[in-house]
């Protein structure tokens, strides 16, 4: 099978192109291609020339403007991106035929729900970054039936600049740690994602995915749990409410997702805690 993987250089598409590459007999990088110097999602012309040459039988779409901060201070450019990009290459993949699998987010709630969110629930997002990652959603749904939608959270992944490198990095360097109570979801591993995604497109069930590791935990636990785990059991975290940690793009407060369409044809993702030790694990392991 011929893929095309969009922002391949990201944290997600990179463990999306380890994992296929081999499984689906693709030769090689420009097969897998569409790293992200080479495509600009926001240009149709040089998207849809790109389709034309790799012809792939499926396009996998991580790509994105994942700066939450940055989206709220530039809500157009989050839109041209997240949004009206992905809304060229729905339209690019329906003309051709071709499936296309995006993936979105839990910020597409507005975080009001007093239960985990399913695949079936209204999306109303509250913010820039949120907004346009529903926007893209709209896009693919309008225009491509073959689509499969596939919301993840917190992604945690190897090579730095996540949650897990600031909580770690700041408790190695003995600093103060104040961590957030009042924020909810479901820490989610990379590898675990990639796999899930790399089932999922080969069982040709389209529609909407919760894929997350199982289990919601607030902002404040996973710290706690992760800086246990990691060796840091005395290092103390400070508990503060959402409104002290002021930032340009205030995320939705409870967006914990339940896997339901996913595990309904037998795909489920393991624990939270389970993921966060393999990861630790790999890391350790060098
Ligand atoms: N990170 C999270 O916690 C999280 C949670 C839920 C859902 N998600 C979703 O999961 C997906 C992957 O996230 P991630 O954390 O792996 O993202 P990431 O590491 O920030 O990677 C995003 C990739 O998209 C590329 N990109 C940005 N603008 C582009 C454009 N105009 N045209 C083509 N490529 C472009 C980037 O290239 P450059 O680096 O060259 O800009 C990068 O390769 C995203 O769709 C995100 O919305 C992420």
């Amino acid at each position: 099978m011929r893929i095309l993987i969009t922002g391949a250089s990201g944290r997600l598409g990179s463990q999306l192109v380890a994992q296929l590459q081999g499984k689906h007999q693709v030769k090689d990088a420009d097969i897998v291609g569409g790293v992200s110097h080479e495509l600009d999602i926001t240009d149709y012309e040089s998207c849809r020339r790109l389709v034309a040459d790799l012809r792939p039988d499926i396009v996998l779409h991580p790509a994105a403007w994942t700066n939450v901060n940055g989206c709220a201070l530039d809500p157009e450019k989050a839109l041209r991106v997240n949004g009206i990009g992905t809304g060229n290459l729905a339209a690019i993949t329906a003309q051709r035929g071709i499936p296309i699998l995006y993936v979105s987010s839990n910020e597409v709630f507005d975080g009001q729900l007093d239960r985990a969110y399913t695949e079936y629930d209204r999306s109303n997002p509250i913010n820039a970054y949120g907004y346009s990652k529903w926007y893209g959603e709209r896009a693919i749904m309008q225009v491509n039936p073959r689509h499969y939608i596939v919301r993840s959270a917190w992604l945690f992944a190897h090579g730095g600049g996540n949650f897990i490198h600031a909580i770690l990095g700041a408790a190695r360097e003995g600093k103060r740690l104040r961590v957030v109570t009042n924020e909810v979801a479901n820490p989610t591993y990379t590898n675990d994602l990639a796999g899930a995604i790399g089932r999922l497109f080969e069982s040709e069930r389209f529609g909407i995915y919760h894929f997350v590791n199982e289990g919601a935990v607030s902002r404040w636990r996973f710290a706690r749990y992760l800086l246990d785990q990691a060796g840091f059991a005395n290092t103390p975290i400070e508990r503060i409410s959402r409104h002290e940690w002021s930032r340009p793009s205030l995320p939705p407060e409870y967006t914990a997702m339940a896997n339901v369409a996913g595990a309904s044809i037998g795909i489920r993702l393991r624990t939270w805690q389970e993921a966060l030790r393999a990861y630790l694990d790999a890391e350790a392991a060098g």
